[in-house]
């Protein structure tokens, strides 16, 4: 308190009469955050890319989707989830009524690793600051972490995607629930009725949760 009132009175001496408290903790827009970000060279990631891939979808989505980091064709593209793994998220979200303009669409790295190698520790924390934004700016009821690596990282724990999944969890202000990854029920169809479980129980949550996607 001392050192706001030493700093209010440097203002003061600066000759400042009025303070827009209004504007202090405003919460950056998308567009605000996306510039921020600019040509990022934050992390070694940015010498491999072609295209950052920020996120689409509605700005103001009850549901968000966060995944890993951007493959070959969201490279490319600038999109995420536009490959093969991305046509099936697609559909997922349809499974329970919805389109994908509707919800919003993120990855924990906005750059494609190499090889498509699991993010290091350091992009991570490069990155992970803009994601909290954009979550911040979105105000989710519900956020989806597809598969295994965005589930620990977002969770901060070592427990198995098998055990974490189907279930929410308080996470900034909201919910959080994780469920498979696409890329993985490409490879384990079988998985696929585990994910339309966690689909079913997305639904009714935001649907106890008020949320105008199913508003009668
Ligand atoms: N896998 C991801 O985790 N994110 C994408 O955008 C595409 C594939
Ligand atoms: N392993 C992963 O990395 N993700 C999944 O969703 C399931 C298994």
């Amino acid at each position: 308190m001392r050192e706001l009132v030493q700093q209010l009175n440097f203002f003061g001496e600066l000759g400042v009469t009025h303070l827009n408290l209004k504007n202090l903790n405003r919460v950056p827009t998308l567009p605000e955050i996306r510039e921020e970000m600019g040509e990022c060279t934050r992390c070694k990631l940015h010498r491999g890319r072609q295209n950052i891939v920020f996120g689409v979808g509605n700005p103001e989505a009850d549901l968000m989707f966060v995944g890993e980091a951007p493959g070959a064709d969201e490279d490319a593209q600038g999109i995420p989830f536009v490959g093969r793994a991305g046509q099936l998220l697609t559909r997922i979200i349809q499974s329970i009524g919805l389109q994908r303009e509707q919800v919003y669409i993120a990855n924990i790295l906005k750059c494609r690793p190499p090889r498509n190698r699991d993010p290091e520790p350091d992009e991570v924390e490069s990155c992970e600051g803009f994601l909290f934004q954009q979550i911040q700016a979105i105000d989710p009821l519900l956020v989806v972490a597809l598969g295994r690596y965005a589930a620990q990282t977002l969770l901060q724990t070592q427990t198995a995607i098998s055990r974490l999944r189907g279930k929410f969890y308080p996470y900034r202000g909201g919910l959080l629930i994780p469920t498979f990854h696409p890329s993985y029920l490409l490879r384990n169809p079988r998985a696929k009725r585990e994910v339309w479980e966690d689909m079913k129980a997305i639904r009714a949550k935001l649907t106890e949760l008020g949320s105008s996607y199913y508003a009668p």
